[in-house]
């Protein structure tokens, strides 16, 4: 038998990007490659893209830089470029960047086989198509193999919203739900190897409208069929639009045990005249409204959400507002960007906010929500929470996981395994992370 290949994959960007890495790592299994964790022994090196932010797509062509001298040492490695940046730029990698063998869309990589071998005839493989056919039931089944605790399930992809910074809608694509039988399914292999929760990924996922027996299904009644998989503890979702959360989701927070009390809703700006202008199609009352619905229906639930300072004619009093709002929501996690322009989204065309305003206003907006983090963290000590163990902590005998809240939780001289579910009490709160003692 010859030498298995080896395979580097990189993953940038959004966690359905880590969830098309293990699928590229699983169709291309099927050609003979096991990964391998450095670029420095493989015989294909896979760099999964984002294109979202500038910085984000220019990584790309500086990492890839850096593997000329290994092309140099073995002409046999192929080097590959998948996700976002290969949809937004498909064959322009290739002449940026003629080291590249390989340039695959995030919809076309169930064809990465056939690329891969006409990669090694010599010849280069480009594929950037919106295929008809859905990769997902043209994948393999999932291997049997153990793995760790958690893991991600990709339910629904694409975006028909056009916000108007957002690329995702032309790297992506149309929304598009997957089944929910292809779905359970997935999800109960994932069990059967040893997985106790289950984030459901979508970059809309709450729009999430997949075919059932009886006809299209709800987000929320795709949870309560998982709820009734044997062995799976925990369902997490992200992530959600506001305009999307319908009533029987709201409720499932209050009525499905094993949702977990965490929700991650993006607001981008507490401005109306910025959300009107971003094409949110909400306004802040409307969203903070949701909030305390949400809120009535699972009281201890923790608010996630992300935000972008300094979009096209932000003023002082746009983004005064957007604290307000900060203010108001006490967000558990929250994630700012300063806008960054995208050719070809129509925010890139108007008159832009002087980069050194928009840099004060992102340290501004961190500083407040590093505040509401850390204090929402604390809020925890002296409570008894439940902890996914995952795996072992810097220290001998520690371990760590995540709360139901998604704090990173660890505990010292555990006498825990990792997939262990148990009760914590917490007992300090660190910078980013909570200590505790199993209860
Ligand atoms: N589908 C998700 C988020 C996708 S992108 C949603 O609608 O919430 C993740 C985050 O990146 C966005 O929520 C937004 O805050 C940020 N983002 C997207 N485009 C951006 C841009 N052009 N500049 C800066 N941040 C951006
Ligand atoms: Fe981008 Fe808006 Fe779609 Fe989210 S909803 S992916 S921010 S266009
Ligand atoms: Fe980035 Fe594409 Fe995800 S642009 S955030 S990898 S959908």
């Amino acid at each position: 038998m010859s030498e298995p290949k080896k395979l580097f994959i990189k993953t940038y960007g959004c966690q359905m990007n880590v969830y098309d890495s293990e699928r590229m790592a699983e169709a291309l299994g099927g050609q003979g490659y096991v990964e391998t964790q450095s670029a420095d022994d493989a015989d294909m090196i896979l760099l999964n893209t984002c294109h979202i932010r500038e910085k984000a797509a220019e990584k790309v062509y500086s990492e890839l830089g850096r593997f000329k001298g290994l092309k140099a040492e073995k002409p046999d490695l192929k080097i590959g470029v998948a996700g976002c940046v290969a949809q937004a730029e498909g064959e322009e990698i290739m002449r940026r960047q003629p080291l590249v063998d390989l340039v695959v869309g995030p919809q076309s990589y169930h064809r990465l086989p056939e690329m891969e071998a006409k990669t090694r005839q010599g010849a280069k493989a480009l594929d950037t198509d919106f295929p008809e056919e859905d990769k997902f039931e043209q994948l393999k089944r999932r291997p049997k193999a153990k793995r760790g605790p958690t893991a991600f399930l990709t339910v629904q992809e694409g975006c028909d919203k056009f916000c108007a910074f957002c690329v995702v809608p032309y790297t992506r694509g149309a929304e598009v739900s997957r089944p929910v039988d292809r779905i359970l399914s997935e999800a109960r292999d994932l069990v059967e190897r040893g997985v106790r929760e289950i984030t459901l990924l979508g970059q809309n996922v709450n729009a999430y409208h997949g075919a059932g027996p009886t006809g299209d299904m709800t987000l929320a009644q795709l949870i309560w069929q998982l709820d009734k998989i044997d062995g799976l503890e925990r369902i997490r979702f992200t992530t959600s639009h506001p305009n999307d959360m319908g009533d029987d989701l709201i409720e499932a927070h209050g009525t499905c045990d094993k949702l977990m009390p965490y929700l991650h809703l993006p607001v981008q700006s507490g401005s109306d005249k910025i959300l009107k202008r971003m094409n949110r199609s909400h306004t802040a009352e409307s969203y903070l409204r949701l909030i305390e619905r949400i809120r009535a229906a699972r009281p201890d639930i923790l608010m996630s959400g992300d935000f972008i300072v300094g979009f096209p004619e932000e003023s002082e009093a746009d983004f005064q507002a957007t604290l307000d709002l900060v203010e108001e929501v006490r967000y558990g996690y929250a994630y700012s960007f300063k806008y960054s322009t995208r050719p070809g989204t129509p925010a890139a065309e108007r008159p832009q906010v002087d980069p050194t305003e928009a840099d004060d206003r992102l340290q501004r907006l961190q500083a407040l929500i590093t505040r509401d983090q850390r204090s929402v963290q604390d809020s925890m000590v002296g409570r008894e929470v439940k902890v996914l163990f995952e795996k072992p902590g810097r220290l001998p005998g520690q371990m760590g996981g995540k709360s139901d809240y998604l704090h990173a939780v660890h505990v010292d001289d555990a006498d825990v395994e990792v997939g262990d579910l148990r009760r914590v009490r917490i007992v300090d709160s660190a910078a980013n992370s909570l200590r505790g003692v199993l209860a």
